[in-house]
Order: structure tokens, then C-alpha cells, then sequence
């Protein structure tokens, strides 16, 4: 497969594009902003350098042409609704997402989960394939994607291929659970650097790399030798290392500073009855992120105490994430009879001590949000 004569010189490759198509009630449609922190992190750096994107426009059973958006390209993957059941909730968030973030919930392993993720991985090879030019440098992102760099090494070895995960990679001996380990250390191989956050999940990596790869399987000897960074893979030399992820703090100062988001930040504060103190959680609402036991963390310091209820508010902004997937109804649930209970408990009418917004919220009224308040309360489980 050949890139047409032009072709993207920089491609990201992510499961979602940077903005998802949004279905409304009168049948008409519109791009917003995808959520979580991937789009956060990796937008601006799209922005400033232009390129192409690679991505699922979030919902399913659209075929949708390229767009130009502030001069970057995007190419829309397509997905069946039985692929968004069994790629993206199935074996992404339901088998990767829990075993990477350290067996919290139950990963489930299941054969026909495994295969759609395999099809997916090679229609988003495929396409980048299709949109790379010529010795372009390829950037493929997250747990969702792991077997493109082999499969697109393959279809284009003039391609410069980066790997980049943006959650932890998981200890030995829980990722040796899985059924298809060898098979995505493989993929993740196929890259000619691979960047995590942190040092541990290389380390880890690259354990699994000499110990899975590096022996004789079914497919024969890969011949692979690791030490500290470097993986030798036949005479092929991938780079692992930890590069951990950052926001534009600068940008967000810089917002911060103007006077309609101070103006709105005041008005937020009198609407919450100008408390003493403001905590303020913003997250995804996922397990990972430790809401629960931030929650009764503040439940204890009332019972104790130690904080006062008729000066203490907390904000808890969660946007509603993969509400089809049975771990994340069950602790909806859950968080909700919490914030239930503490304002049961605690609350004078008119003034809950916990404000719970299940609800995507615009960003420039967030970082209102973030002026506001006095306490960030993040406190990932891990
Ligand atoms: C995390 C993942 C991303 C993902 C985002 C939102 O940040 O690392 O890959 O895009 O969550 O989750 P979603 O399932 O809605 O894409």
C-alpha cells in the first residue's frame, strides 16, 4: 500500500480524534472536543506543528471524508457498533484498561474481543499507511493501538514509527495474565522508540520484551536482546524510555489571568455560598481516579471534626465516560449513594457540602473552575 504523492509528513495515530462527532436531537451534527487527557496533552502540540491525525470520530457506523481543522488534517477511522462493542468497550476497557491499571476491577479475556481489537489495529495501520508520506514520522498513540507499529512497519518500512503510552504499564506478573501478551509486546515492537510515563512501566517493558519476544515461539525467534533502554530486535534497534506528559501550564496561566474567567471564578464562589474553603476534583469518572476514597476521605474529616461543613465545599466535576461498560455503572452508582450520604449527613438546605456535576463541562468555564477554587483534590487510586 502506497501514501498518495503527497502524504502528512508528521501523522498521530489515536483511537479518537481530537474532536468527536456529536449526533443532535433534530438529526443535525457537530464536532466538540473529545475528552480525556490524551486530546488534553496532545492538541496543542498538534496545533503549533501541522500534520495529520488518525482517529475514530466517537460515534458508530459513519463513513466520514478527511477534514481540515486550524490546519490539521484529520482522517476518520470507522468503526461498526460490534467494534465499538468488542474492540473499544470489550478488549480496551474491559480487558487492557483494568490489567494496566493494576487488576482494580476484574479484566475479562475473551477470544472475540481479542480478534476486533486485532481488526481495528489494522484498519488504523491501513489508513495511516494510506495518509504517511514518504519517510514521514509516524506517532501511534495508547493502550487501544498497540499492534499498529508492527503492522504498519510492515505495509511501510520507510516510516519512522513512535510509540507513546499514556497509562501505566503493569508489573511482570500481572501482565503475564494475559492470553495475548506475546502478541502486543510484538506490535508494541515495531516501533523505533517507545516512550512511557514513568521509568517502572520501561522497566517493566523491557523485561517482557527479552522474556516474551526474545524466545524461540510458534513464529519462530525474534532474537531479542534488551538492556537499559535499548531493545535488539533481529538488526533493528528500538529505544524504550520514560517521558512523562505534560499540559500547557502557559497557556492555562494565561487564560487564568483573564478578567471574564475572574469575573465568572467570583460568581462561581457566591454561588456556592462564598465558603472559607473550596476543594475541587475534576476527572473522568473512572475507578482509576480515586473519587471513591477521596470521597470518604472527606467523609471522615467531617465525622471527625476536623473540617467544618458551614465553611467547607467540595466540587466534584466528573464527565461521563464509557457508561456502557459494567464496571463504570457500578461505580456510578456507588459514588453517587456517597455524595448522597455525605450531604444526607451533613448539608443545611440550599447548601450541599458536596456539588457532583455529571457532566462534560466547557473548557473555558473549567478553568473558571480552577481560578475558584482553593484545593485541587487529585488522587489517582495508584
Ligand atoms: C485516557 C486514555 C485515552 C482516552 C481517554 C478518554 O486518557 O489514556 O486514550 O482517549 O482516557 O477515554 P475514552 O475511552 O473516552 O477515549
Amino acid at each position: 500500500m502506497h501514501p498518495d504523492s503527497s502524504g502528512s509528513g508528521f501523522v498521530v495515530v489515536a483511537n479518537r480524534l481530537p474532536v468527536d462527532l456529536e449526533r443532535l436531537p433534530d438529526g443535525t451534527t457537530r464536532w466538540k472536543r473529545s475528552p480525556g487527557g490524551l486530546v488534553t496533552a496532545l492538541e496543542p502540540v498538534l496545533r503549533n506543528n501541522k500534520g495529520a491525525w488518525v482517529g475514530w470520530a466517537g460515534v458508530p457506523d459513519v463513513e466520514l471524508d478527511p477534514i481540515v481543522e486550524d490546519g490539521l488534517e484529520l482522517h476518520p477511522v470507522p468503526l461498526s457498533g460490534d467494534e465499538v462493542a468488542d474492540y473499544y468497550e470489550g478488549f480496551s476497557n474491559a480487558t487492557l484498561w483494568p490489567l494496566y491499571h493494576d487488576v482494580i476491577v476484574r479484566p475479562v479475556y475473551d477470544r472475540q474481543w481479542w480478534q476486533a481489537y486485532v481488526q481495528v489495529n489494522r484498519r488504523f495501520a491501513e489508513y495511516t499507511a494510506k495518509v504517511a508520506a514518504e519517510g514521514a514520522t509516524v506517532w501511534v498513540q495508547d493502550y487501544q493501538l498497540q499492534l499498529v507499529p508492527k503492522m504498519l512497519r510492515m505495509l511501510r518500512p520507510d516510516l519512522t514509527i513512535g510509540f507513546f503510552l499514556h497509562i501505566p504499564f503493569p508489573p511482570v506478573e500481572l501482565f503475564m495474565q494475559m492470553p495475548w501478551r506475546t502478541e502486543i509486546v510484538e506490535g508494541l515492537l515495531g516501533a523505533d522508540l517507545i516512550g512511557f510515563h514513568l521509568p517502572g512501566g520501561a522497566q517493566n517493558f523491557l523485561y517482557l520484551a527479552r522474556r516474551l519476544a526474545g524466545q524461540p515461539t510458534s513464529r519462530g525467534n525474534v532474537g531479542v536482546r534488551s538492556k537499559l533502554g535499548v531493545v535488539q530486535v533481529g538488526f533493528r534497534t528500538v529505544r524504550v524510555g520514560a517521558f512523562p506528559i505534560s499540559i500547557t501550564s502557559a497557556e492555562l496561566d494565561e487564560y487564568s489571568r483573564r478578567r471574564d474567567v475572574r469575573e465568572r471564578a467570583a460568581k462561581i464562589r457566591a454561588e456556592l455560598g462564598n465558603p472559607k474553603t473550596i476543594l475541587l476534583g475534576v476527572d473522568r469518572l473512572d475507578y482509576t481516579k480515586g473519587i471513591d476514597i477521596r470521597l470518604a476521605a472527606l467523609e471522615e474529616l467531617l465525622h471527625d471534626g476536623r473540617i467544618d461543613p458551614t465553611d467547607t465545599v467540595m466540587v466534584q466535576l466528573a464527565t461521563p465516560s464509557r457508561e456502557r461498560v459494567e464496571s463504570y455503572k457500578q461505580m456510578r452508582g456507588d459514588i453517587e449513594r456517597q455524595v448522597g450520604r455525605i450531604n444526607g449527613e451533613f448539608a443545611r438546605v440550599g447548601y450541599p457540602v458536596v456539588h457532583y456535576l455529571h457532566r462534560p463541562i466547557p473548557r473555558e468555564e473549567l478553568i473558571a473552575f480552577f481560578v475558584a477554587a482553593d484545593v485541587m483534590v487529585v488522587t489517582p487510586l495508584r
